[in-house]
This record gives C-alpha cells, structure tokens and sequence, in this order.
C-alpha cells in the first residue's frame, strides 16, 4: 500500500499547510485559533468543520469527518493515497522519485489502482475498435445520432465488437488475472462459458470521475435491442451514488448554473450544443451524495428530466435531495419533446437557452403536479390542497422569503395574502405541537451512558492536551502511562505520540496513517480537535489535573471490573494504585 517513504510523506505533509490546502477547496474562516468552513462531505450550511492549523488536522462536529491533509484531499478528489501524494506534491512543487517502490510493491498496489489501470486499457480498446473497419456500425451509430468527430472523441466513445471475448483475450495477453479482471466488472464468468466480455456488439460510453478517471462503462445497442443501456457493476472504484456522467467537464464550465439530465446522450448532446454544465446520474436514482457534490460547483440546477411521467417522478424525488443540499432547483419544459438530445436536434441551442431562462421553480413545480391529486370543485378537497401547500411554505425560514411565496401562491390561486397566511400560520402551530411530544430514553440507561461518556471525554481531552504541546506532554507522561487510557483508540494514540515524543518531535497529524478505518480515523480526528478549554494558567493546571485524576481513576475501575475473580496478585496491585492515585500530587511547571 505504501509506495512513499515515511520522511518523503512527511516532506509532502511539512510543505502542504492544512489550512492553505482546504482553503483551495472551500471557505475557511478564522474563528479563535481555529478555522472553520461548511464541510464539503455531508449536507450543511453552516461552518461545522474547523481546521487546527497547529496540530494540522481537520474535523466536521456534525458529520464526524476528518483526518490530515492527505485525508482531505483523497476524499475531496477521490484520490487513493499515492495520488493525493501527488497532488500534493506538485502544488508544493516537489518532485517525488518516479518510481520508489519495487517491482514487488507494485504488484500488490492496492486494488483500487490496478482497476483503474485495466478500465484506462479497456475505454483505450474500445476507442480504438470504433476506428476499425470492424467498428464501422459503432461509428455510423454515434455519427447518425448527430454527434461530430470531436464530441465522440471528447467523450471517449468506443466500440465493442460483436464477439464476446475480444476484450477478455486483449487484457489476458497484458498478462491480468481472471481474478482481477472479475473485480474490474469488465468480465462476467459463468459455469458454461467461462470468463466472457460484459460488453459486446454496443456503442461504449466510458464514464469517468470528476478528475477523468474511467471508473466504469455504459453500453448502448445500436438499435432497438434490450436492455438498452448496460453498465457496469459497482466495484472497488465505481460507486454510482458518489459519481455523476460529464462531471469531469462540467466542474470547470464556469457557467450560473448545473444542467441534471437523465442520460449518457442527453449529457453528451448538451455539451455539443455548448451547455458544457450538464451532468446526469448514472442509470439510478439521484442520490444525497451527488446533490452535495454539485452544491460544491453551484448554488442552482436546472432539472431537464424526460417530459413523461417518469420524468415528473424523478423530477419529485430530486427536488428534495437538491433543497435539502442548499441548491435551488428549477425544472425546465421539455415539451412536447420527450429529452434534451430531441429538443436540442429540433430546435437548437437557443431555444433551448430560452426554455432554460423560462425554467419553473421547484416550488411552483411542485405545487402543479400537487394539483393533480385534488379535486377543486370539492370544497374539503380544495381545503385540504391549501393546508398540504401551507405545509410546503413552511419549509420557507420565516419572514421576508416565505411571505413572497405566500404573495404568489394567493396570486395564483386568487386567494387574498391574508387568508394564506392566517391558514400558513394556523398549519404552523399544529406542527409545532406535534413536535414537542418526544419519547425520553429509560433513567438507568442514560445514567450509564452519562458515565460512559464521561469517562470517554476525559481520555479524548487529555489527549487533545497531549498533542498540543511538548512540554506539556512531558508533563503529562509523568503521571499517565497510555496503558492507563480504556478506550482502545485513545491508548493507541496515546502510544504514537509517546513513541514520536521519544524520536524527538509530536506530530499529531502523521496518527492517521496508522488508524485505516474510516471510523477510526472519524474518532482520532475529533479526538484532537477536543476544544480545551481556554482558562487561565491557573485554571487550566487544574482542569488538566482533574483530567489525568478521571483518566487514572477510570482505568481502575476498568481494571476492577474486568478481574478475573480470585486473582490476588492483580487485587494488590489495584489496591497499591488507588492508594497511589489520593496521594498522587499532580504538578505541572
Ligand atoms: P433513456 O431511456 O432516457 O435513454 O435512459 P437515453 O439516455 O435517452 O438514451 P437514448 O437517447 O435512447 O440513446 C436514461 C438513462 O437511464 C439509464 C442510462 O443511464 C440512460 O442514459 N438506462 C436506461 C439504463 O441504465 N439502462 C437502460 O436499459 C435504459
Ligand atoms: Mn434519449
């Protein structure tokens, strides 16, 4: 896994200044001695993740993310760590040995970019056979669907030929394992017939991540073959949810707005036409994750979903998704065309620039297909419509935004401003009572975990205050062995500071590396950015004594419960430690 020597990492991470590095990314304000923006990894408005320049870490109180520089760009970029290494080091302009790792390691490089590298080989392949005499079909296919030379070359479109184990014989001659190659998703195996091609006898859309990597393909039929459209399985490096088709493109298109469209052609056809922000999601659902990743390049997306009722439904299940991720949405007609790639073919780019300045609100979008199910000549139907639209205005924070909608609602529907609002009003207290009934969790478990909890923040805190000074870590280390922190992730970050303490220097942000887990890494990274709290010198002496007092009590009490009994010796050495502890004078000069 690790290609790069520990002193290069650390040359990289001494070169790359958290905060700087974040701040290329997102906002980062200072607040105290700390910095803090709204976290890029989850759904927010507000600055919930701070920045510790000094201890060069990062963690989101609301979502729990965090980790070192590294981390924050792997996650940010997609990168696996050598390639957030890289990147790294180029904004730092270092520049790291070509190949520092044997031929050995190479071969076990992680999983993640081998697939890469066989997806690059396969989307090369294809690219290729559309160019043969064989792929002629592929060609007249894409070329009779009105894509030019330079889009289907833009797009890497390709070609996989009628027989089903090109691909298959052309990465085995590279010398890959059936194994790997199942891994990738390019194969499928079956009893009868062995390893086989996923794809053949069908147009090639290599889908790519937002930094043009080939994570996975589509496939069409050239024609009225079902299905339609294949496309690759989910596998170590392709996660539909987290990717969206023309990203890579439309991240840099600089225009107000997002395109969202429902497929591979409609993305491709809008690109053409110069609507280079157009993405759509990969033959599934919108998902929450793919909202956030727009909301990182816009603060608007223009929904193009096929004019049918699927279309409509999709439209209602995004809408949400994108509100809920601090986007607006609009939802541009497509009528009577069915998608963007017809509209585009009949009418062209500017009528369609038109319909997209002519874009409805989600809101009033919402309200249409709203209509539908209720009966306006009942009048407890049409009641019952006001009361579901009343709810819909809530949504809006109070004052001058929901009292505009209130204006144009009532315009629409010919009510006055006040009779919506007494009616938005009246909803709105209904509500609010209903929320205030809430279930409390039974006495003795919250007791229990109130201990618990406890016990856990005084570990975290004291190793915030481990990690935050040498000497007062020398300090520290007198009075508390890690063996005496309970929480597994405390004491073994209790033991990598005490092992970097000894080599000579604390730094706190090179612990990721040794904590993998995602969760792990959630916990250390919270751990260090515990606030300690900013007392005066006095007053902080005696917080930090009261803490390693708790740390050491908490460890006995451990050690007392999980004593096998009848284990004198062990009873001995307790009793000695607790008489040691009330006799224990804590001072920290
Ligand atoms: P559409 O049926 O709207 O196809 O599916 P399209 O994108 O307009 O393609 P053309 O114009 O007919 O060639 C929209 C998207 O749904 C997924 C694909 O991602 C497609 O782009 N899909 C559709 C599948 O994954 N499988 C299918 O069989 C059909
Ligand atoms: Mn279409």
């Amino acid at each position: 896994m690790k290609y790069y020597s520990q002193e290069l990492v650390e040359e990289i991470r001494s070169r790359s200044d958290i905060v700087d590095v974040i701040s290329g990314y997102i906002r980062l304000q200072r607040k105290g001695s700390n910095y803090v923006g709204v976290c890029p990894f989850h759904n927010d408005r507000n600055p919930s993740m701070s920045v510790n320049q000094p201890r060069q870490i990062y963690h989101c109180f609301s979502c729990g993310a965090g980790g070192d520089v590294f981390k924050f760009v792997m996650d940010y970029e997609g990168l696996t760590f050598p390639e957030a290494m890289r990147t790294l080091a180029d904004r730092a302009g270092v520049e790291l040995p070509r190949q520092e790792y044997s031929e050995e390691a190479k071969q076990q490089a992680d999983l993640k970019a081998q697939i890469l590298e066989l997806n690059r080989l396969a989307a090369k392949y294809y690219y290729y056979m559309l160019r043969q005499p064989a792929g002629k079909q592929g060609w007249d296919y894409l070329t009779g669907r009105s894509l030019s030379a330079d889009t289907i070359k833009r797009f890497g479109l390709g070609y996989a030929s009628k027989y089903s184990n090109d691909l298959y014989q052309y990465l085995k001659s590279k010398g890959y394992s059936d194994q790997l190659l199942k891994e990738s998703g390019l194969m499928q195996a079956d009893e009868k017939r062995g390893m086989y091609d996923k794809f053949w006898n069908r147009v090639i859309f290599p889908i790519m991540d937002a930094n043009s990597r080939v994570i996975g393909f589509g496939g069409r039929v050239m024609g009225d073959g079902k299905p339609k459209y294949l496309n690759s399985p989910e596998t170590r490096v392709f996660d539909k949810s987290r990717n969206l088709y023309g990203l890579n493109f439309a991240r840099r298109s600089r225009k107000p707005n997002m395109i969202l469209c429902e497929g591979y052609m409609d993305v491709i056809a809008m690109h053409q036409a110069g609507f280079t922000q157009a993405v759509a999601s990969l033959g599934t659902a919108f998902t929450q994750q793919q909202s956030v990743i727009l909301k990182r390049y816009t603060n608007e997306v223009i929904l193009t979903y096929d004019s049918d009722e699927a279309g409509v439904r999709a439209a209602m299940r995004a809408i949400p998704i994108l509100k809920e991720a601090g986007l607006t949405a609009r939802i541009l007609r497509m009528e009577p065309y069915k998608d963007p790639d017809e509209f585009i073919k009949a009418e062209g780019a500017e009528e369609f620039q038109k319909r997209m300045e002519q874009a409805e609100s989600s809101f009033f979008f919402e309200l249409r297909i709203l209509e539908r199910q209720y009966d306006f000549r009942e009048p407890e139907s049409k009641t019952a419509f006001f009361r579901e639209v009343s709810r819909k205005l809530l949504e809006f924070e109070a004052g001058i935004e929901r009292n505009n909608y209130i204006e144009a609602v009532a315009d629409k529907y010919h009510l006055t401003y006040d009779q919506l609002f007494k009616m938005v009003s009246q909803t709105g207290k209904k509500l609010g009572d209903i929320q205030k009934v809430h279930k409390p969790a039974p006495l003795a478990k919250q007791r229990r975990k109130k201990a618990e909890d406890g016990s856990l923040r005084s570990q975290r805190l004291l190793i915030a205050w481990m990690s935050s000074d040498e000497k007062l870590f020398a300090n520290i280390v007198r009075y508390v062995e890690p063996e005496e922190f309970t929480d597994p992730i405390c004491r073994k970050a209790a033991e990598l500071l005490m092992e970097q303490w000894k080599g000579g220097r604390l730094n706190p942000a090179s612990l990721f590396q040794y904590f993998t887990d995602e969760e792990e890494q959630k916990k250390v990274s919270a751990m260090f950015s515990d606030t300690i709290p900013t007392l005066s010198g006095r007053e902080e002496e005696k917080a930090l004594q009261e803490t390693i007092l708790r740390v050491k009590q908490n460890s006995i009490a451990w050690q007392t419960e999980h004593m096998e009994p009848g284990d004198m010796e062990k009873l001995q050495k307790i009793v000695q430690k607790r008489r040691e502890i009330e006799k224990l004078h804590i001072s920290l000069d």
